[in-house]
């Protein structure tokens, strides 16, 4: 099986597929962490191939679809977003997810997409990643600690009508290799 992903921005013809697939990978991700019913809640708020035809179309945001012998393995989202106060780097993107299927974690994949994320930075003119994550998914904290994200403050996050203080993670861009 090839190991290298083939990385791709996604086309609004994506949007039911990456739907589908988000739905599947928050699920999955937070089963273990949260409630059943909030993570259904905001599957069916955000995981609509409406809503993801509108995130792909979004100037502001950049799509990015990992394919492996042609099948989705993951993808992950930058948004151009105001940061919270706590990231006082200069020329901020957020890295607004980043997930891949079950069956692709641990493989290498996630380090794939951070360098498209990072070329992906670059080439928007970013000089800081920033995101928001949920201190209970401890695997994707310490994924995000290799690449060298510094807990720099924290933020509110809505979910399941419960408003969660999530810690905020930034790091410089790193230049092209
Ligand atoms: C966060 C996430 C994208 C990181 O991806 P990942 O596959 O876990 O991370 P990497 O790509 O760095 O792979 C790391 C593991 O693959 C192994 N690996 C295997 N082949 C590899 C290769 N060719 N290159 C690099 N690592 C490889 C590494 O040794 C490492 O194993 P270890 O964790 O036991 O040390 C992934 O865990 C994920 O999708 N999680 C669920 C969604 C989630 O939590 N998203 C973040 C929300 S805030």
């Amino acid at each position: 099986m090839n190991t290298s992903p083939q990385i791709r921005f996604a086309t609004p013809e994506d949007a039911a597929g990456l739907a589908a697939f988000g739905a599947q990978a928050f699920t999955d991700t937070y089963r273990d962490i949260s409630e059943a019913q909030e993570i259904a809640d905001y599957v069916a708020e955000h995981f609509q191939p409406e809503v993801m035809v509108a995130v792909i179309q979004d100037r502001d945001c950049a799509v990015l679809l990992a394919w492996l012998d042609d099948q989705l393995a993951g993808y992950a989202i930058v948004k151009n977003e105001a940061p919270p106060a706590c990231v006082t780097g200069p020329a901020p993107l957020k890295l607004w997810r980043i997930y891949l299927g079950e069956g692709f974690i641990g493989r290498g994949l996630g380090a794939a997409l951070m360098q498209a994320v990072h070329a992906e930075a670059r080439r928007r003119g970013a000089r800081t990643l920033w995101l928001g994550v949920y201190d209970r998914n401890v695997r994707a904290v310490a994924f995000y600690e290799r690449f060298g994200f510094a807990k720099v403050g924290g933020q509110e996050f809505l979910f399941g009508g419960q408003i969660y203080i999530d810690p905020v993670y930034a790091v410089p861009v790193p230049g092209e290799v």
